[in-house]
């Protein structure tokens, strides 16, 4: 059984999903990304009211979470010509009723255009050229449109997809522009989307909700697929509220259902969440290699760095952290303590906060050779990991009813250096 946050201390993580922390790591290796799959199952079960879970893959794209999720019953969204074979490994037809697969973005690359149009993907444009370089090559096939209501929000500057200084989506007063240029190809628009950013709060959710409800009543009555777009918040401070799923969808299905009554016809209701389903599930097991005290602060010294886990140094973002110790757990004081990385650059610390700045964490006393679990890192964690400092990517564990799959193994130095070549 799935330990919670509020079941341990908060400072000291023995076991995940039932299983001991040491012996994972110990089997696995370091540094490692653990997956509960009870987590990401309990939190597609929260968003059973939507008629269409999407799951944003991008939040973590391993084969096995993303069968997980499709076995469970959600559906997928592709960024990339990347993301759409990934979709297709793992078991997700390319094109059905609604779309198993919809492939959303502000541009085509060559080869995503080319794998769209082989396989018969919908495609759900954020601009104007979209829409041309896909109708000037298929006739007659439906699109959605991703909107920018001109307005955004989000838990970073970063991670805020609306207003005038998002790239993102095909802007509001330009929607018009948009439809007569489908038509002009004969592409039908079925569907209207928004994703103003990530981390938002409900308030701002809600604010999409009539600025959506418009542009589907100007798109027309061949709308019949409304998205929310992602955008959930979790819980990464112990003391974070969770979302108000219930008070969400009420404000979503009033919209779905005026849209109903105004076109005469049945609207899909999706929602494209992709943090909200696999943030919790995950942990990053580091272990701790040095210990120094350097002036006041006091330095934990892991083998994972900012090549593993990019969120605190990009965003200042907080995650938990807890310590498991490699002998059975003995009373320890607490102490407060900086917790950095292996690689060769000041900001690989993992408790920093937005602008760079170095803050300290209490916990627990500890000796070289205990680990550290970095919590609610399933999300945005190892998809946004490199090879920076030629660290070799860490290996993915998923536990699936007390069982530990290795669903991706620890790239090997050769593999790390396969694709670089010497001229002659
Ligand atoms: N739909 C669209 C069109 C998106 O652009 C995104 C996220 C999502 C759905 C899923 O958003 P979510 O539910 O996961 O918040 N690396 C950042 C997040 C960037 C998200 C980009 N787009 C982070 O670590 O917080």
């Amino acid at each position: 059984m799935s330990m919670s946050r509020e079941e341990d201390s908060g400072l000291v993580r023995e076991r995940i999903a039932g299983l001991q922390v040491v012996d994972l790591a110990k089997k696995f290796g370091t540094p490692l990304f653990v997956y509960d799959a009870a987590v990401i199952r309990a939190r597609l079960a929260d968003l059973r009211r939507f008629d269409v879970v999407r799951y944003a893959q991008k939040a973590c794209s391993n084969l096995a979470v993303v069968q997980l999720l499709r076995t469970g019953g959600a559906l997928v969204d592709a960024v990339s010509a990347g993301e759409i074979h990934r979709a297709l490994a793992a078991g997700y037809p390319p094109s059905g009723d609604p779309p198993p697969i919809v492939y959303t973005a502000d541009i085509f690359d060559r080869d995503a255009l080319e794998l769209v149009i082989e396989k018969n993907i919908h495609v759900n444009c954020g601009s104007r050229h979209m829409i041309e370089q896909y109708g000037e090559r298929v006739s007659g096939r439906e699109i959605t449109l991703r909107i920018n209501p001109g307005f955004g929000h989000g838990h970073s500057r970063k991670t805020n997809t609306g207003g005038d200084l998002s790239k993102h989506g095909i802007w509001h007063t330009q929607l018009h522009d948009a439809l007569v240029e489908a038509e002009h190809y004969g592409l039908s628009v079925t569907g209207i989307h928004m994703h103003i950013g990530s981390g938002t709060n409900l308030e701002h959710l809600s604010q999409v909700c009539s600025a959506l409800e418009q542009a589907a009543l100007e798109a027309g009555r061949n709308v019949r697929s409304i998205s929310a777009g992602g955008g959930l918040p979790v819980p990464y401070r112990p003391h974070d509220p969770r979302i108000d799923l219930a008070t969400y969808f009420d404000l979503w299905n009033g919209t779905r259902r005026r849209l109903e009554d105004a076109f005469g016809h049945g609207v899909r209701l999706e929602i494209e969440p992709g943090r909200y389903l696999v943030a919790e599930s995950g942990f990053l097991i580091c272990e701790i290699r040095a210990i120094k005290q350097q002036g006041d602060n006091l330095f934990y010294l892991v083998d994972a760095g900012f090549n593993n886990l990019a969120r605190p140094i990009l965003y200042g973002s907080y995650h938990p952290i807890s310590l498991a110790p490699r002998e059975t757990a003995m009373l320890r004081g607490t102490v407060e303590a900086v917790v950095g990385g292996p690689l060769c650059e000041s900001g690989d610390i993992f408790t920093q906060e937005e602008g760079g700045f170095v803050v300290k964490r209490s916990l627990p006393q500890a000796a070289v050779g205990d680990y550290l679990v970095i919590e609610v890192a399933g999300a945005y964690g190892f998809v946004m990991g490199s090879n920076y400092n030629s660290k070799p990517y860490a290996a993915e564990v998923l536990i699936a009813d007390g069982e530990p799959w290795l669903v991706r193994r620890r790239q090997t130095y050769e593999e790390m250096m396969a694709w670089d070549m010497l001229p002659d």
